[in-house]
């Protein structure tokens, strides 16, 4: 993003491990050796005691972080064969949930390493907001929301702007779904999310205190409408770990990871278009619609490929699809997107 570069060797220091069960046992074996402590700082990094105004413990490893009180109503859902990736594997979780991008974290040190640091946020009860061009102004108890949707799974591609990727399988609901419910006037052409703002929950809100907080984004309408747009609540069958954007995150797939908002507050609906976090930072460097297009470098690094994760220690150089492989869902949206290499163009 601003000012991080793409991170040297990409590297985990826990074990991975494709079931919770197994990983929790084998965390609860180590707590009760009394090596947990140890075990943990191998990483570099000590375990966040910033708590202000919690008592949730801090995190003892990635998949530690699901809050306990997330409705698994409805959990795992379905799968929605419509949105599957034939091509790539599904990333392992334990690898998802360990290299993150959640600047309300960050610390110091290694910034993909997020959940070590969110043991003081809570992020249920959660309440999401309606305002702006609406019928009328709304306020939802998210746990009674995600349990009046019909949940499914969708696996999806999913590409960071630093050229990283990884392949996810999401649970949670469109949003275009949400949309219906939020019932816009017909005068609102875009849609903007506010997320959450908890400075004495969130390290990265005291320390980076040049970010204008809080994170926000925005998109077109007919972009929010687009079937792709996914509201996220779960991951791998369980509900949002922290780090990854419970209590409720948007999925993008055919943009650059950074506009699909974590831990959303509220949705305003407007006439004009909105700023965005990184746009108002380095409007040079991240557009408004950021879609994933090899043909468009970004001004420091070229986009023509990413470095696939899909297991521990383990990267894969692959080449970058239009639209990250979503273009028949989405190229009516964008009729003067390069399909040939181009110069940095910010859109
Ligand atoms: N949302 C918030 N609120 N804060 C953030 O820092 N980072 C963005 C996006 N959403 C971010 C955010 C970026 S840069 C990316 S790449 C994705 O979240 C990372 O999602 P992941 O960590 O679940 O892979």
């Amino acid at each position: 993003m601003a000012n991080i570069i793409i991170p040297p060797a990409w590297q985990l220091k826990e074990n991975a491990s494709t079931t919770k069960a197994a990983y929790t046992n084998r965390r609860r074996f180590i707590k009760s050796l009394g090596l947990g402590g140890i075990a943990l700082a191998t990483g570099g990094l000590g375990c966040s005691r910033n708590a202000q105004s919690s008592n949730a413990p801090d995190p003892d490893g990635p998949l530690d972080t699901i809050p306990e009180n997330a409705p698994r109503d409805g959990l795992p859902a379905e799968r929605n064969p419509a949105y599957t990736v034939p091509e790539r594997p599904v990333t392992e979780r334990l690898v998802a949930s360990s290299y993150n991008n959640f600047y309300e974290f960050i610390n110091q040190g290694n910034l993909k390493r997020v959940w070590p640091h969110t043991g003081a946020y809570e992020a249920f009860p959660w309440t999401l907001q309606v305002r702006g061009r609406v019928e009328e102004d709304q306020t939802w108890d998210l746990s009674d929301l995600i349990r009046s949707m019909a949940l499914e799974e969708r696996v999806y591609r999913f590409r960071c702007v630093e050229a990283w990727s990884i392949t996810v399988p999401w649970t949670g609901f469109s949003l275009s779904k949400l949309i219906e419910r939020c019932k816009p006037l017909s005068s609102a052409n875009y849609v903007a999310f506010t997320c959450v703002n908890r400075p004495n929950q969130l390290p990265g809100q005291r320390i980076a205190t040049w970010y204008p907080w809080p994170y926000f984004e925005a998109l077109r309408m007919d972009e929010a409408m687009n079937e792709l747009a996914f509201v996220a609540t779960g991951m791998y069958g369980e509900p949002l770990p922290k780090q990854n954007g419970s209590p409720l995150r948007l999925v993008l797939p055919w943009k650059y990871g950074y506009k699909g908002a974590k831990a959303i507050v509220r949705l305003q609906f407007t006439r004009n278009q909105p700023n965005t976090f990184w746009n108002e930072l380095q409007p040079r460097e991240y557009g408004f619609l950021s879609n994933v297009n090899p043909n468009i470098p970004h001004p420091r690094w070229s986009q023509a490929s990413e470095r696939f994760l899909p297991r521990e220690n383990v990267e894969e150089q692959i080449p970058t699809q239009i639209f990250n492989g979503y273009d028949q869902w989405v190229a009516g949206l964008y009729p003067d997107e390069p399909r040939q290499p181009a110069g940095p163009i910010i859109r």
